[in-house]
């Protein structure tokens, strides 16, 4: 299938047809995903949390980010991908932010980036980065990296305040040049309006059926992360208890010696050639 462009996205949000999103950050990963169809893969900087083990996502650089994005790539050459712009790589000034954009395009290999925030700081680096040619994804709602100022990972816009706050910010994002919103933690009545009121494709992670698009962590969904689940997450495997089991039924094996003893998994040498080799090293 052909790697799907900004105005695939733009039609299918017009034509009503979902857009499936899903993150990845590694080589096999990105490989099934591709297997399977999805139509956007983000490497999302929540790399940092299931693959580098940190508690939260403020660690990840952008080293790891154009590394991370890097393999994705090469596991799902034909698939759109947005790179997520890690901590500290963009929150300083546009100029900052543009040159990070550029090299999660041009190292990692990504096809667009996205930055979390719906302020105005956010829509200025949302327009330098677009005007120096570069897609880029807004994020608003639940914003990992300014988890300090929400007070942690929390549903945002829950009253009328807060969510009037959250649809302005979908809509300067919008018009300073973001060719799509992920809106995260949202009530479902939030995402229908944002995504009524706007003219580019609106995804969701915990926002409700009526955005253009769906956003999942792999990691959750296929319920490998087990350190928390948020209340969004639907788990389709539980990927953690069956890997789980083949380690510790192969530590078993190892232990009691039953790996490798059967012929599929050993190499076999003929007996004449086990007599000839035993008596060149008696010589
Ligand atoms: O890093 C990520 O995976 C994200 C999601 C939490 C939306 O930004």
């Amino acid at each position: 299938m052909a790697k799907k462009s900004r105005l695939d996205f733009e039609r299918m949000a017009a034509e009503g047809e979902k857009i499936v999103y899903l993150t990845a950050y590694d080589y096999l990963t990105a490989k099934m995903a591709e297997k399977a169809g999805i139509d956007m893969i983000l490497v999302g900087d929540s790399a940092g949390m299931v693959s580098l083990g940190y508690e939260t996502t403020l660690p990840v650089t952008m080293e790891d980010m154009v590394r991370f994005c890097q393999a994705v790539r090469r596991g799902a050459p034909n698939t759109f991908i947005v790179g997520d712009m890690p901590y500290m790589s963009y929150q300083v000034s546009d100029e900052q932010a543009v040159i990070n954009a550029g090299r999660l395009i041009q190292e990692g290999g990504a096809d667009s980036v996205k930055l979390e925030g719906g302020g105005e700081a956010m829509a200025s680096r949302i327009k330098a980065i677009n005007e120096a040619g570069i897609l880029v994804m807004g994020h608003i709602g639940l914003t990992p990296q300014s988890m300090a100022q929400q007070g942690g990972y929390k549903a945002q816009g829950r009253n009328s305040e807060a969510a009037v706050k959250v649809c302005q910010e979908a809509k300067r994002l919008e018009v300073a040049g973001a060719f799509s919103i992920l809106v995260e933690a949202i009530p479902t009545q939030v995402g229908a309006i944002i995504t009524n009121r706007a003219n580019i494709p609106i995804l969701g992670i915990g926002a409700g059926s009526k955005t253009h698009g769906q956003l999942l962590i792999y990691a959750d969904m296929v319920g490998l992360y087990d350190n928390f689940t948020p209340k969004f997450v639907k788990k389709y495997a539980n990927a953690n208890e069956i890997i789980t089991k083949a380690f510790s039924d192969y530590a078993k094996d190892v232990r009691e010696n039953n790996f490798p003893v059967d012929e599929e998994h050993t190499y076999k040498m003929k007996e004449e050639e086990v007599e000839n080799f035993l008596k060149k090293l008696e010589q």
